[in-house]
């Protein structure tokens, strides 16, 4: 399998040299950071990180940098590791241990290169976890109990990762408390849909340099990263497939004006396929004979095994490497394309969220790693306090200088007079 981290990573450089391209980068995210460099920074710097240990374990690249070096800029003490083996990127590892920073993650490992570095992590002994698919969190739990144990709150990333805290709270294995960032309001509507739909579709048709408008692209899952790669994809001209497992979510789609079908059905079609489900094998073994010959499978969901490639493996009869980034499989007469190798292809291919949309993400973690810190909050899984996301929304709208309307008295509908019995006219006054 080609090394994805090899299509965004340029050649081996001198350590100077890399130290410098990753500073460079993870200042060029500083320039786009209104909101971590305003509103974020002017609360968690109130001392109540101080000191803490807190390990950052999101795809190691110059975003996440930025957010480990604003919450070490209020005191605390940061530990950061990658979520991913492929998303690794040298020159901000460089960058980050140069500024003093602890980096248990180094780029081109594999899988138990990456299991060793979460365990080392955990060996820091940190008491706040900003993690990414739970990734950390559940190998503490199974390989460092008492350090588990000893945690004092997780602040997660992922709509995957919101599903394994869950689990752990209704399993009676969470005995401390977790925010969601996933579910802030802040998070999902745009990280997912925006900052997702856009990278997802510029990662696939970089990589493969084939033409968008009118290719067929099938979504698969239509949460909020499903509906905004339907959303860019149709705005770039393709005509778009839906294929859903939840009924509700299938009549939007289909109320959105996507087709939806089963499978067996809507692959047939197919020029691009794009899973995005967060769980497991949304493309397999029963789903290759609908696929059409040089269709191309690309993963946007949590999991490296959305498409399930050791199933085209097995049924393929030879494969071969025809660009950076692309394995094809010979299945029959028919050539399948995949991308990065099933990993996050906007990330393990591109270069991740645009800076503006995990200014809002990261504001949601760093903020929310300070309402842990300052909040006595029971054992189990919460969400930020919706003022909270509101004030984030607020700083980001402040700093794109747009001002909003307050909403004025005679524009609300007061459930009190009705109750009272006070009769209100259509002026909003009251009736003599
Ligand atoms: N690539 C990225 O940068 C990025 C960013 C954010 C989230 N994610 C990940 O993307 C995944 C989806 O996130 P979301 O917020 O859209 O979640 P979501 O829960 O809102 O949506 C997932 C949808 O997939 C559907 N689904 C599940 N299994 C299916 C199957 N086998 N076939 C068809 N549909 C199926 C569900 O019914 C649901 O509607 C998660 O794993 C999340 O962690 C990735």
């Amino acid at each position: 399998m080609s090394n994805p981290e090899l299509v965004t990573s340029p050649p081996r450089r001198r350590a100077s040299e890399e130290v410098a391209e990753g500073r460079s980068r993870i200042d060029w995210v500083g320039r786009y950071s209104p909101v971590l460099n305003g509103f974020v920074r002017r609360t968690i710097g109130d001392g109540a990180l101080r000191g803490a240990r807190i390990a950052v374990v999101v795809h190691l690249e110059a975003k996440t940098a930025y957010l480990a070096t604003v919450l070490a800029d209020a005191g605390a003490e940061v530990i950061v590791a990658g979520s991913n083996p492929r998303t690794t990127r040298g020159d901000v590892v460089a960058a980050l241990r140069d500024r003093g920073l602890t980096v248990v993650a180094e780029p081109g490992g594999d899988y138990a290169d990456w299991e060793r570095e979460l365990l080392a992590a955990a060996d820091h002994a940190p008491e706040y976890v900003i993690d990414d698919g739970a990734e950390l969190t559940m190998r503490m739990l199974r390989h460092r109990p008492d350090r588990y144990a000893a945690l004092k709150g997780v602040s997660e990333e992922t709509t995957t990762g919101t599903a394994r805290l869950a689990a752990l709270a209704a399993a009676g294995k969470l005995p401390f408390p977790a925010l969601t960032a996933n579910d802030a309001r802040c998070k999902h509507l745009f990280d997912n849909k925006f900052g997702t739909g856009q990278t997802t579709l510029q990662a696939v048709l970089r990589l493969s340099n084939r033409q968008i408008a009118g290719a067929v692209v099938v979504v698969v899952g239509y949460g909020f990263v499903g509906r905004g790669i339907a959303q860019y994809a149709r705005a770039m001209g393709a005509r778009t497939s839906v294929i859903e497992v939840d009924p509700v979510r299938a009549l939007e789609a289909h109320m959105d004006g996507h087709r939806v079908g089963p499978a067996r059905e809507v692959l047939t079609e197919a020029t691009m396929v794009i899973t995005a489900t967060g769980g497991m094998r949304a493309i397999g073994e029963r789903d290759l004979p609908y696929l059409r010959n040089d269709v191309l499978l690309a993963n946007a969901g949590h999991h490296d095994l959305e498409v399930d490639v050791d199933a085209i493996a097995a049924a393929s009869s030879g494969r071969r490497e025809p660009r950076d980034g692309i394995t094809t499989y010979r299945v029959g007469d028919r050539d399948l394309h995949v991308l990065t190798g099933g990993a996050l292809v906007n990330i393990a291919g591109g270069s991740g969220h645009p800076v503006e949309i995990m200014d809002l993400t990261f504001a949601v973690q760093g903020l929310g790693v300070h309402h842990l810190a300052t909040t006595a909050l029971e054992p189990g899984v919460h969400v930020i306090p919706a003022a909270l996301d509101d004030a984030i929304a607020a700083a980001k709208l402040a700093s794109l200088g747009v001002v909003l309307d307050p909403i004025r008295p005679e524009q609300t509908d007061d459930a009190a007079d009705w109750i009272d019995g006070r009769d209100v006219n259509s002026e909003g006054t009251e009736a003599q």
